[in-house]
This record gives C-alpha cells, sequence and structure tokens, in this order.
C-alpha cells in the first residue's frame, strides 16, 4: 500500500508569502505521504483584476521562490508534491503544474484547455502530457477544465499513468461527475485537489476528492475549509486493465473507427 493525498486550502489573490506560510502549515499534517496534491495557481491565486496583476504575482520556474520552497519541503518531508504554480516564460504565462520529490524538480505539466478568463492571460500549455516514474507508481497532471476532455485522460492513461494528480480551482461541481468516468474508463486513480474561498465575483466550491479506478470517490473534503486527507491506495489496482474477464479498457479500442476525431 501507498499513501497519497491532497491539502485543500485557500489560497491569498497575490501574496505568494502568505501562501508559502500556509502550506508549509498544512504540510506538517500530512506525514507520510508519498504524493501529496495541491491546488491550482496555489502561489498567485486565481481571479486575477488584469493580466498585468497575473504578470506581477508568476514566476520563472528556474528562478522560483515558490518551486524552491516546495522542493526543499519535499525533501524535508521525503514525499513528492504537485502544485499548481502561476508560470512566467518570457513574455508570456502558463498555468501550470509542478512535480517535486525528495531529489528535488521532476518536471512540469502546462494547462492545456482553458477556462473562461483565463483565455485572456495564458497560453495553451505547450509540454505535451507528460508522465512521470516516481518509483512507487506512474504519474501524470492535468489541471481542472482539463476534466472535460476525455482525450487527455486517455493519453496519460495509454502512456502508463496509475495516478494522475488533478490540481484544481473548481466553480462548479462538474468534476464530480466527469472525473469517476475518467478514472473508470482508463482504470486510474485521481486525486483532485480543490481550493476553497471567494475572490471578488468568482467563489470556489472546495470538495477535493480522491478517485479510485472502480469509479468510487473514496475521500471527499468539505466545500469551505482546510483540508489534509492522506489515504492508502493500492497501485496494482490501477495496472488491471479488466472490465470484465474479456474486456481491457485500452485493447479493445477500435482507433480505425475513431480517426474522424482529428
Ligand atoms: C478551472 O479550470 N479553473 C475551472
Amino acid at each position: 500500500m501507498n499513501k497519497v493525498g491532497y491539502i485543500q486550502f485557500k489560497p491569498i489573490l497575490g501574496d505568494q508569502n502568505a501562501n508559502i506560510m500556509q502550506i508549509e502549515k498544512l504540510l506538517g499534517k500530512a506525514l507520510g505521504s508519498e504524493l501529496i496534491v495541491f491546488p491550482e495557481l496555489a502561489n498567485s491565486g486565481y481571479n486575477f483584476a488584469s493580466r498585468n496583476d497575473a504578470v506581477m504575482y508568476s514566476e520563472e520556474i528556474s528562478k522560483s521562490i515558490f518551486v524552491e520552497f516546495l522542493v526543499s519541503s519535499a525533501k524535508k518531508y521525503n514525499t513528492n508534491i504537485v502544485c499548481g504554480v502561476n508560470e512566467r516564460v518570457g513574455e508570456k504565462l502558463f498555468n501550470t503544474t509542478v512535480l517535486v520529490g525528495p531529489n528535488g524538480y521532476i518536471g512540469k505539466y502546462q494547462k492545456i484547455h482553458l477556462f473562461l478568463n483565463e483565455k485572456d492571460i495564458f497560453e495553451t500549455g505547450s509540454v505535451g502530457l507528460p508522465v512521470f516514474d516516481i518509483g512507487f507508481c506512474k504519474t501524470s497532471m492535468l489541471i481542472c477544465f482539463d476534466y472535460l476532455f476525455p482525450e487527455v485522460w486517455r493519453i496519460v492513461g495509454m502512456n502508463g499513468a496509475d495516478i494522475v494528480c488533478h490540481p484544481s480551482n473548481l466553480i462548479t461541481t462538474n468534476a464530480q461527475k466527469c472525473v469517476p468516468a475518467q478514472a473508470f474508463m482508463n482504470k486510474m486513480f485521481v486525486i483532485t485537489a480543490n481550493r476553497y474561498g471567494t475572490e471578488s465575483d468568482i467563489t470556489f466550491s472546495g470538495n477535493s476528492f480522491i478517485t479510485n479506478p472502480d469509479a468510487i470517490i473514496i475521500d471527499k473534503a468539505s466545500p469551505d475549509s482546510d483540508a489534509v486527507y492522506i489515504i492508502d491506495i493500492d497501485i496494482a489496482e490501477a495496472r488491471n486493465k479488466m472490465v470484465t474477464s474479456r474486456n481491457h479498457v485500452f485493447n479493445d479500442r477500435k482507433p480505425d473507427v475513431y480517426l474522424g476525431l482529428t
């Protein structure tokens, strides 16, 4: 068995130092975890008044105080951490998640499916859909609204992801309808780490949850408070891709029929 989980909290818009302090406090309650997932844009908050504000609250990964803090925390607690970061690359911004582990920075994912006003701020992700081997499992990252697009779940599933880390700033509860289906259709675990709180006209929906490969939601947080959930999972459940004695979720596909998709 392996211990994985999420931390739900309320990032403060534009106050990275406060967010670091909050994360540090909550991480101290997640002792023993091997993979812990935080919400989307956890360094900066979400509902920027302007693109200029978003730029002001962004960092380059290679010089990021926030990522450096995550790296030292992963080392300190001997764990892997996935966390949302407002990333600047030259003049461009990306809604990014980083994966760091006890030995340092591992990699990143940049959100592909941008939601509402994110389209005025961020570029479409340009690093594809990487899957990372972190020893006890293979993991990938999708961000919030990516939940609506089965294609990306299939790709990371077929590339070996046992666990999809899903940092989010959800507003609706539609992800609770879609994510269990994606988990089942690809036989993977999904850790959806949402935030709560209000930023001007947006209220985030909390209710972070972990879904198992049978589409069962096995842990769910409250809509409006901090939460630290760590559970034991059996990765073998994500490596059995059979749904009946004669049906395999990947091998039974009929790609020739799907050519019209692209
Ligand atoms: C979202 O993609 N932050 C809803």
